[in-house]
């Protein structure tokens, strides 16, 4: 059942395509210039009333939480913040009337992720859940809730979940901004481009020989750093995790704003900085970063959008992606780092499918 992949991770990176479109096909309304979930258990007039959203997961699920929460304040201009669910459920959290919170997890299973879920709906929040696997005990226990339909997830490393799980976040945002102040033109904009999203990341699929090129060069290095900003920041720590979880290579993942703060410290020859530069208003900020690491002798990766020559000048190496609009670069920014740590893997000889370890669903605390 791998379809002539040796790896179940590299079947699921490849599925994405077909996987996004299934977590926004029927989502998208574009008469309304809207989205449509059917499974929330709330009115229009109850979403009207949220002035608050808190998403709480782990792993790859918090890093599209974020990126979840990054957009909802941004673009619906609601106050929306992302926590680990292990740490929400023990610090006493305040729920107040207008909240709204969200469970993800792709298994539906973590424990974590859980009983925050039931800390969080004892102190009367409204949880949502952003599951996978239906009928799991999140998507029970949540007050409503929506499937991602990835299909399963066999490898530990989660891939096609975390492209899926962002694809409701996006569905959501532009149902919530729509019933505040987004255009009806804008909306359609936003439509437009998520509806683009699954042929994007065909084109990246169809070119993946650089990529392997990349982890080819790299995988013998011991230590990396994934540097992002705004909503590619929440990205750049997916990308390290997948590295650390699947290659067993130390990865950090930052904001290329933070280096600055500490993390520069450890740039020499032996540690490569992998920046995801998408051609948006951070732009300049993130290539000053580039420029600081390699005054420091520090290889530079870049992840940039095609025809971006000032970048790939810049950097050692380089892999382009399609454009798009600003705030939707996180699903075409992460199937490249999803490729080049299955290849550093793969280059390195690492089972990649089941990673020593490490458990598909955590279900201890
Ligand atoms: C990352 C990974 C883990 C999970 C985390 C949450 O590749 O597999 O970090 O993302 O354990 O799992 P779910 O989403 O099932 O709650």
């Amino acid at each position: 059942e791998k379809h002539g992949f040796p790896f179940f991770m590299e079947k699921e990176i490849h599925e994405q395509p077909a996987s996004v479109e299934r977590a926004i096909s029927g989502r998208i309304n574009l008469d309304g210039a809207t989205g449509h979930l059917g499974g929330l258990n709330m009115s229009a007039r109850d979403l009207l009333g949220v002035d608050n959203v808190g998403i709480v997961a782990a792993g790859t699920s918090y890093y599209a939480g974020m990126v979840g929460a990054y957009l909802l304040e941004s673009v619906a201009r609601i106050k929306s913040s992302a926590e680990l669910s292990s740490e929400v459920r023990y610090k006493n959290p305040i729920v107040t009337p207008g909240s709204l919170y969200f469970a993800v997890s792709q298994s539906g299973e973590t424990i974590d992720t859980l009983y925050a879920l039931r800390e969080l709906q004892r102190k009367g929040g409204k949880v949502l859940g952003v599951c996978n696997v239906v009928g799991s005990t999140i998507a029970r226990e949540s007050d409503g809730g929506v499937y991602i339909h990835s299909g399963p997830e066999i490898a530990v490393a989660s891939t096609k979940a975390f492209t899926s799980q962002i694809s409701v976040f996006y569905i959501f945002t532009l149902l919530m901004a729509r019933m505040r102040h987004m255009s009806w033109e804008a909306g359609i904009d936003f439509a437009k481009a998520l509806k683009h999203i699954p042929s994007q990341i065909e084109t990246i699929l169809g070119q993946t020989e650089p990529i392997r090129r990349l982890a080819k060069k790299y995988a013998r290095y011991q230590n990396f750093l994934f540097l992002g900003r705004g909503i590619n920041y929440p990205v750049a720590m997916e990308g390290a995790l997948k590295l650390k979880e699947i290659s067993y290579i130390h990865a950090e993942g930052y904001s290329a704003a933070e280096i600055k703060h500490g993390p520069i410290a450890l740039i020499n020859e032996q540690t490569p900085s992998l920046f995801l530069v998408s051609d948006d208003s951070l732009r300049e900020k993130v290539i000053t970063s580039m420029k600081e690491v390699k005054a420091r002798r520090g290889r530079v990766i870049a992840v940039a959008v095609e025809g971006d020559e000032e970048v790939a000048d810049i950097a050692d190496d380089y892999l382009y992606i399609p454009h798009t609009e600003e705030l939707m670069y996180p699903f075409l920014m992460v199937v490249p780092l999803q490729l080049f740590a299955y290849y550093c893997a793969l280059e390195l000889g690492r089972n990649v499918d089941q990673p020593r370890n490490l458990a598909k669903s955590v279900t201890v605390e």
